[in-house]
This record gives C-alpha cells, sequence and structure tokens, in this order.
C-alpha cells in the first residue's frame, strides 16, 4: 500500500551479513509497493547469504557490493550513490557494520556511502540475542542514537542460533512503520508527555515484597515513541530492568505511594499522562522493620489499599489529558469501558492477559476505547503498538483540547 512519506523516497538500503538478510528481499518488495525507489548495497558477507540478483530483480536496479567494481564507479560511483539517497536504511544491522559506523569506518561500500551521505541514517539490529546485550555493542549502538541515527527494533523471540532473546530483525512492515513514522509529521511536537510505567514493589519486610509481572516494556515503548512524535517526555519507572530511551526523564520509584508522589509533582507540567504502570493495589499495613523469621505456624499478612493514582489525577482540574491501561482477564470491552468512566479517562488501552499477550511479553495486542470511540489495534511488537496509540492519543487531544500548542 502507497504510503504518503515514503512515496518517491529513494531509500538506500544496505544489507549487512546475517541469516536475516533473506528478509531484506522481501522489505524491497514492501518498499516498493509503499512508493519508494530502492536501491541496494550489499557487504560482502551479505553476498554470502543472499545473491545480489535477488536484490536486483526486486528492486529493478543494479546491485553493489564492492567499492572497487571499476564499470560501477564509472556510471554511479559511491559519491553519487550517497547524494541519490534521501534515507539511508541499513536492514539488517550486523553487530561488525553497528561497530563499524559507530566508529566512522570507511572500509567498505556501504560504510563509505553512509559516511558520505546527509541522508537520515536508520538501523535494524539483527543478531544473536548475547551479541546484542554485549557491552560493547550497547556503547556502539548509543553512539549512533546520540549522533541522531534511528534504531528500529531488535524484536524479542526464536532466534536461527536456537536460543530466544532480544535480537531478531523487525518484520518488514513493522520496519516500514517505522520509517513512515520516523520520517512523517510529529503529531506531538510542543506536547508535555507524562508516561508512568513498570509494576510498584510493596515492602513487607528489608528482603521481600509483593509486586507484579509488569516488565515496563510497554510503557518505556511509548515514552520511546512519544520523543519519536516530537514531545518533551518524563518517565516515572517502578523497578525495571530496561534501558532508559533516548531523550527521556526518567524518576525511578518503587512502591505506588512513591509512584504517586512523583506522578502529582509532574502532572502540572503535563498536558498528557498516559498511565501505563501496573500499580499495586494493596500494599502491607505495617512492613517490619526487621526480617520476619520462620515462626512453624501459618501467618496472616494485612493489607491496606493503596492510592489510585490515575483516578487521583482524574479528579484535578485542569487536568492533563488521561490515557488508561487495564489488564483483563475476561469481559474485557466490559470491565475496560467501565474504568474509562470511573476514572474519568479520555481514553483507555485494554488488553487481555494470558495467551502470550501482555506482561512480560515483547508483543501485545490492544483494544482502544474512548467516550464514542473504539479501535482495534492487531497483535504487534509492543514499538510499533505505542506508536499506533500515540497516533490516537495525539487525535483525542485535538479532538478535547484544540491544535496542539
Ligand atoms: O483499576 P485498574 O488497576 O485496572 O486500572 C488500571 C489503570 O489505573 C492503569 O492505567 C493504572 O496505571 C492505573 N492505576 C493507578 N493506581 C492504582 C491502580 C491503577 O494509577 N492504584
Amino acid at each position: 500500500m502507497t504510503s504518503p512519506v515514503l512515496a518517491g523516497a529513494r531509500v538506500l538500503l544496505g544489507v549487512s551479513g546475517g541469516i536475516a538478510a533473506y528478509k531484506a528481499a522481501d522489505l524491497v518488495r514492501r518498499l516498493r509497493e509503499a512508493g519508494a525507489e530502492v536501491r541496494v548495497v550489499l557487504t560482502e558477507s551479505a553476498a554470502r547469504f543472499v545473491t545480489a540478483l535477488t536484490f536486483q530483480a526486486l528492486s529493478g536496479q543494479p546491485v553493489r557490493s564492492s567499492l572497487w567494481d571499476e564499470a560501477a564507479e564509472a556510471a554511479m560511483g559511491h559519491i553519487e550513490l550517497a547524494r541519490w539517497a534521501d534515507e539511508i536504511l541499513v536492514a539488517p544491522a550486523s553487530a561488525d557494520v553497528l561497530a563499524r559506523l559507530a566508529h566512522g569506518q570507511a572500509n567498505d561500500l556501504l560504510t563509505t556511502v553512509v559516511l558520505a551521505s546527509t541522508a537520515p541514517l536508520s538501523v535494524a539490529p539483527a543478531m544473536n540475542h548475547q551479541m546484542w546485550t554485549h557491552a560493547a555493542t550497547r556503547a556502539n549502538v548509543e553512539t549512533l542514537r546520540a549522533r541522531g541515527v534511528r534504531v528500529f527494533g531488535p524484536a524479542s523471540g526464536a532466534q536461527a542460533c536456537g536460543e530466544t532473546g532480544e535480537g531478531r530483525l523487525l518484520e518488514p512492515l513493522d520496519l516500514i512503520a517505522e520509517l513512515a513514522a520516523a520520517r512523517g509529521p510529529r503529531p506531538l511536537a510542543g506536547l508535555r508527555v507524562l508516561v508512568s510505567a513498570g509494576p510498584t514493589f510493596e515492602d513487607i519486610d528489608p528482603v521481600r515484597f509483593i509486586g507484579n509481572r509488569s516488565s515496563g516494556r510497554m510503557g518505556f515503548a511509548i515514552a520511546e515513541a512519544a520523543v519519536a512524535f516530537g514531545a518533551e517526555v518524563e518517565l516515572v519507572a517502578g523497578p525495571v530492568a530496561l534501558p532508559t530511551p533516548t531523550g527521556v526523564r526518567r524518576r525511578d520509584v518503587r512502591s505506588a505511594r512513591e509512584m504517586r508522589e512523583a506522578v502529582l509533582t509532574a502532572v502540572p507540567s503535563s498536558d498528557i499522562f498516559v498511565s501505563a504502570a501496573a500499580v499495586g493495589d494493596y500494599r502491607p499495613a505495617e512492613p517490619s522493620a526487621l526480617k520476619l523469621k520462620k515462626t512453624g505456624a501459618s501467618r496472616a499478612l494485612e493489607l491496606v489499599q493503596n492510592p489510585d493514582i490515575l483516578a487521583e489525577v482524574g479528579r484535578l482540574a485542569p487536568r492533563p489529558l488521561l490515557v488508561g491501561f487495564a489488564a483483563e482477564t475476561d469481559d474485557l470491552e466490559l470491565h475496560a469501558r467501565d474504568k474509562l468512566e470511573r476514572k474519568g479517562l479520555d481514553l483507555i488501552a485494554a488488553n487481555r492477559v494470558g495467551e502470550n499477550l501482555g506482561f512480560e511479553c515483547a508483543e501485545n495486542a490492544l483494544l482502544l476505547l474512548w467516550p464514542g470511540g473504539r479501535e482495534e489495534l492487531a497483535q504487534a511488537d509492543k514499538r510499533v503498538l505505542a506508536r499506533a496509540l500515540l497516533q490516537r492519543v495525539a487525535a483525542r487531544y485535538r479532538e478535547t483540547r484544540g491544535a496542539t500548542p
């Protein structure tokens, strides 16, 4: 389907060596369907996984992989290729190519073209999950991000090496959605977005607590997408093991009461509050200062209710546009609509928990409800969903508060 922001775009697709290189063939086809002109550069190792002929047939253009190709350099040399591109996308981007790009190397055609081009650069990493989490790769990715390079994915799941983890190439359509969003209008420009994310931990004693299975991924993905959409973003995070998305101001908290304080402090300077945190409803009435000892008998733990942060913000006037989440195991729409009304929300994102969706997963599916409307967002990577959710949030903001400043 033609995409208004990709139609006519001249996309240079760099394909580096890795088993995910075969997916780049479909990506070429999809980019062309979106209306883009595509030229492909293969690295030498990519050419061991896939053939230039495949990409030539799909792009309808000659494919290059060497700096030392005399005929090609006579026709469209690497400098012309660098000037021709108005987008450079490296997909898949191997750990090696990320390292070389981070260090500004120009030791093959792809890295030379990147250095010689002023076109925005996007990379879609794909590699074994240990390579992705290695400190060297992390540092290279941070260097690239700090330089304004867009990093799409990677997704989590089964890997070609037989292991499971983060490091899969995003699917071609998800990559196109990311590229279109990065090139497209910034629907939250000028707005201040507050996001809460993750679980809360309620202490029983100095070593034990009551927590929940929220990973924080959805909220972090929303914070990241809000930055990409042009917002100024503040993130109040419960205890999670996730890196702070670039450009986000983060405040770490532990309990629901700490989260309440951080949120209420930030609310007066926020235009939109997305409450993605799984706030614990109860806490131990009297946490013990000392570690509780085994007594040989059963023990009762008295719980008192925590403040409902979102409902409290809903009672403020003026208040930011309010977006809540509802994780439900049954009667999704009924319970979510009830929460929308009871908490005075402008929009609620409901998801069914269980069935490998929702908590602790990289993917989710959402049902968006607002007064007088609904929209279903099909199962996708949480980062892709976050963008779709924020598109709807931006539309709600315009409908209820007028134009963005
Ligand atoms: O009532 P329920 O917990 O299902 O509502 C979920 C929504 O309310 C989420 O957006 C969550 O962040 C918020 N919430 C809150 N404070 C609580 C409980 C939930 O802000 N104590």
